[in-house]
């Protein structure tokens, strides 16, 4: 085939404090290439940037490591309300489902929406869409976030979160971790899209909304596109997403967006990650935080953030050749 665009592919599975359970970042690895390694198949042969960020938000949402889809965390009540959004960077069409229940994948609900008229839907509204489109009723509950939200309800919820990832030792350990999924893709067209979907932070009251399915968490023009991950609270603050995209769109390089956006969001003290992607072909990742769970396709081979260092860090490699 004779390729226009080299594709490139950046994904995450959350970010935190800490990864060290069993395997750690092998284990990690093992969920995240597969992911990268269809998605950025769909890529090479001609896929839209804005289906392969659904496909890799349904494999992502399908593995119960992952705080989204199957293996969300549970909310205050014990119930699983999940949102999700999805921004194709060339129509700049942003969709989004906010605390939806009883649905496999979040994602395929807001790529349904990305032609609506209405496009962001809340928690009835979302299940009024699910009805309407005859998505089967699914329960995306796992053992391990149901022993986690017991243990935490002895403990009268003290932690402010879940744990990112769903392991037998992370709920022995209790460290507080951040969790979402994420993919920003660059198709052979040069075009954009991301997609972000999330259980949320787990032990939430009822009606908390994420930053998952705002523009502050997931965001792109035809320049830029990043999807964030950690405290929803501090993205929202920030305005993350969106001002790394309109700095690139002003004419930052996304290098230079991300050292700056980042260095604001340490001065105030917030705490989460984010993944990027610009039509010239640069990945970039950054975090306030501990660890950041991505893994990205180059164009050429596959890579991780998986151990870089402790502390607010950026990224950055490669442009279009
Ligand atoms: N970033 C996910 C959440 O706070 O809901």
């Amino acid at each position: 085939m004779d390729l226009k665009i080299k594709p490139k592919l950046i994904i995450h599975g959350g970010s935190g404090n800490s990864l060290k359970s069993k395997g750690g970042a092998t284990v990690v690895r093992r969920s995240l290439y597969p992911v990268v390694e269809e998605v950025y198949s769909l890529l090479l042969s001609g896929v839209s940037a804005a289906l392969a960020v659904v496909r890799g938000c349904q494999m992502l949402e399908d593995d119960p490591r992952f705080n989204a889809g199957t293996g969300s965390v549970l909310q205050s009540d014990g119930q699983i309300r999940m949102s999700a959004s999805l921004m194709d960077g060339t129509s700049q069409s942003f969709s989004g489902v906010i605390n939806v229940s009883r649905v496999k994948n979040p994602i395929d609900l807001v790529n349904f929406l990305q032609t609506s008229p209405d496009r962001v839907l809340s928690d009835f509204g979302a299940a009024e869409l699910a009805r309407e489109l005859q998505t089967p009723t699914y329960n995306g509950l796992t053992d391990l976030r149901l022993q986690e939200w017991i243990q935490e309800r002895q403990d009268n919820f003290k932690r402010v979160m879940a744990n990112v990832v769903a392991e037998q030792e992370m709920l022995e350990t209790n460290n507080a971790r951040r969790g979402t999924i994420g993919v920003v893709a660059l198709d052979t067209n040069g075009k954009l899209a991301v997609g972000t979907s999330t259980g949320g932070k787990g032990f939430e009251r009822i009606g908390r909304v994420s930053d998952s399915a705002m523009p502050a968490g997931n965001y792109a023009t035809p320049h830029a596109a990043v999807s964030c991950t950690g405290i929803g609270e501090d993205i929202i603050d920030e305005c993350f997403a969106a001002r790394v995209v309109v700095r690139v769109t002003d004419g930052m390089s996304l290098l230079e967006a991300m050292q700056r956006s980042f260095a604001e969001a340490d001065e105030h003290k917030r705490d989460f990650g984010a993944i990027a992607l610009d039509a010239t072909g640069a990945i970039s990742w950054g975090k306030t935080c501990e660890i950041l769970l991505a893994a990205y396709h180059d164009g050429e081979k596959i890579g991780d953030t998986l151990e870089i260092p402790v502390g607010t860090e950026v990224g950055s490699i490669s442009t279009q050749d």
